[in-house]
């Protein structure tokens, strides 16, 4: 077992939390923030909700145009069904192709960026006119997906094949200007390359992968450490807890 714990927590007892400070925005004020300007809340958000896992998707435009993009709004939402989403900012400026591709050709892929190729990754964040290809930009290879059109980034060991589930428009509150496209797509396909699984064969190491995630500005973080914390056994706990109530 990898260790890391603190081992300070006990049946009521919440253990050491060291450096509590008091709050800038405290939760009460929770809605000051639907208030601030979007650049203040993208900064707290974006730097406090880390670290985030991050979806580098390829897609294919209707008139058969290659892109490749990051985007870290990403989560597994269920494994029943197996799915992901993937939530697009929409600027005045500039629509996101990875958005317009998956809702007009409903499919795309989504590819775990390891540390050995973030640079490349990094590059097809580039603001670039829509008939920019990031995969010449970047360097990185293409390779046949089974069941979608779009690619998957052969540098990557662990891909997705998906399928647009369903999508959700998002309008600031009072307004009917969209700000924000959620995406949900159904993973037709899962690839692990046999070389990032962990001993038992059935989960990925992630000392093995070295996924890198999101963090605030232009930040990017690794999983260096891991430690086991096995879920507590109602049956062992439950007297004490019963204890507690007196
Ligand atoms: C690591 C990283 C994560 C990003 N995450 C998001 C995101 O979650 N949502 C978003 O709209 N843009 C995100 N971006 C910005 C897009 O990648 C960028 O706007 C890109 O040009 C979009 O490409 P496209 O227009 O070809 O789809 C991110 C950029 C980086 C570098």
């Amino acid at each position: 077992m990898l260790d890391g714990s603190t081992g300070t927590w006990g049946l009521h007892h919440p253990g050491k939390c060291s450096g509590l400070g008091s709050f800038r925005i405290r939760v009460s004020e929770a809605l000051v923030l639907i208030r601030t300007t979007n650049r203040d809340a993208y900064k707290l958000m974006t730097s406090a909700i880390i670290p985030r896992p991050i979806a580098f998707v390829s897609t294919i435009s209707n008139e058969g145009i290659p892109n490749l993009a990051p985007f870290s709004y990403f989560s597994m939402v269920s494994h029943n069904p197996p799915m992901v989403s993937i939530s697009f900012s929409i600027s005045r400026r500039r629509p996101k192709d990875t958005r317009e591709n998956i809702l007009s050709t409903r499919e795309f892929t989504v590819n775990i960026i390891s540390e050995s190729f973030v640079e490349a990754a990094n590059a097809t964040s580039v603001e670039s006119p829509a008939t920019t290809d990031e995969w010449i930009l970047s360097g990185l290879t293409p390779k046949p997906s089974l069941s979608v059109k779009p690619p998957l980034v052969h540098e990557s060991s662990v891909s997705l094949e998906c399928e647009l589930y369903s999508f959700q428009d998002i309008c600031a509150p009072r307004t009917s200007h969209i700000t924000t496209t959620v995406v949900l797509g159904l993973i037709k396909h899962m690839h692990v390359r046999e070389n990032v699984l962990d001993d038992t064969g059935e989960a990925v190491d992630p000392g093995k992968l070295q996924p890198v995630s999101r963090l605030g500005g232009v930040r990017y973080g690794r999983v260096t450490e891991a430690f086991e914390l096995p879920r507590i056994d109602w049956d062992a706990m439950g007297g004490s807890y019963n204890g507690l109530l007196g």
